[in-house]
């Protein structure tokens, strides 16, 4: 698979990685360990060389998981995990005190059982510990060497200019897709300015671009976007244009709905490497083929003539989870 460069050290990364949130938390019940274990092994067979993990899901176990399924190829690979929320826990609230992103990576580095993070994320903004305190504790641990590089999660513009003044980040990850592409306005021009990488979340909408939902999807009461207001019945009966879109652009490119969602992010710019996650093998094969989708510049003028005639309902976020992005 075709390789990128987040940020200016140089971090390298398979154009497209993949989210292994989803393997043990978010979307309902976890995947059994070994089918997890064998589909992380399979992503690595299929190119990917990038895996992204996070404390806060499953309070270490998708990153145990991780850990023991690239244990064979670890030093081939880029590991990106974060810290930030109190106890490891996302429904407690946000903990970036430098001694508790210390015990974190600690932490991270047992459960990962490497002794280096390759990319080391703050999940969100703190608004208690000021971004310089964070920064530095993150300098300190790249001189250690238990950290290679940092990046920030759905941090504002200037949150990031901050951080980078501080120690240089490899990355932002924050939410972008066609189903949500409030980055463009400030976000992108930010990062593509100041030589930091960008790594999509959700790059499949949670799902809902690859077609595959609709208003007759049932959500497990434990699958989050059962709470999501732009997932409610109505909202995805209406926000099914978009999905008709795809497949249609998707016939045109003897592609798929996913493929196209993916191949678009690919070709908005080239420090780019979105994070797709599946629990399903023949999905996971389906995704990588979106790396191998061309988008000429007509293709991408016309589509983005398309999404002007699309208006998307329904917040991304409940509101106590709004509260704690763009700052
Ligand atoms: N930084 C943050 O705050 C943050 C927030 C959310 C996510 N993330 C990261 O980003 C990664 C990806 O985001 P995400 O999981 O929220 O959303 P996503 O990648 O947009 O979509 C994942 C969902 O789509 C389904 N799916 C995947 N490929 C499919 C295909 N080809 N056809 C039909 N359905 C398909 C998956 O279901 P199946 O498993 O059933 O295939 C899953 O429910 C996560 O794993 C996580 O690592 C970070």
């Amino acid at each position: 698979m075709e390789k990128r460069i987040l940020g200016n050290q140089g971090l390298e990364v398979s154009a497209l990685g993949l989210g292994c949130m989803g393997l043990t938390f978010g979307y309902g019940p976890a995947t059994d360990e070994k089918e997890a274990i064998a589909l992380i092994r399979n992503a690595y067979d299929l190119g990917i060389t990038f895996f992204d993990t996070a404390e806060a899901y499953s309070q270490g176990g998708n990153e145990f998981v991780l850990g023991k399924a690239v244990k064979p190829f670890r030093d081939k690979i880029v590991i990106a995990t974060k810290f930030g929320f109190l106890d490891g826990d996302a429904t407690k609230g946000l903990d970036s005190r430098p001694e508790r992103i210390l015990q974190v990576v600690d932490h991270s580095l047992q459960y990962l059982q490497t002794d280096y993070i390759d990319l080391l994320y703050q999940h969100r903004v703190d608004p208690n510990i000021p971004i310089e305190d964070v920064a530095g504790t993150l300098q300190d641990l790249i001189k250690e060497g238990k950290v290679k590089h940092w990046g920030l999660s759905e941090a504002g513009a200037d949150t990031i200019r901050k951080a980078h003044a501080v120690q240089p980040l490899a990355a932002l990850q924050s939410e972008y897709s066609m189903f949500f592409r409030d980055a463009e306005k400030e976000i992108i021009p930010t990062l593509e300015e100041m030589g930091i990488g960008f790594v999509p979340f959700s790059p499949l909408g949670k799902g809902f671009l690859t077609g595959a939902i609709n208003e007759h999807t049932q959500f497990d009461k434990n699958d989050f976007r059962y709470t999501v207001p732009r997932f409610t019945e109505e909202n995805r009966k209406a926000n099914q244009t978009l999905v008709d879109l795809l497949k249609e652009l998707a016939a045109e490119k003897d592609a798929t709905a996913a493929q196209i969602a993916l191949a678009w992010l690919l070709a908005q710019k080239p420090f780019i490497a979105p994070i797709p996650g599946t629990t399903k093998l023949h999905r996971l094969q389906e995704n990588v083929g979106g790396a191998l989708v061309e988008l000429t510049a007509n293709d991408l003028s016309n589509i983005e003539q398309s999404l002007e005639q699309i208006e998307i309902v329904g917040e991304r976020y409940p509101k106590h989870l709004q509260n704690r992005v763009g700052k």
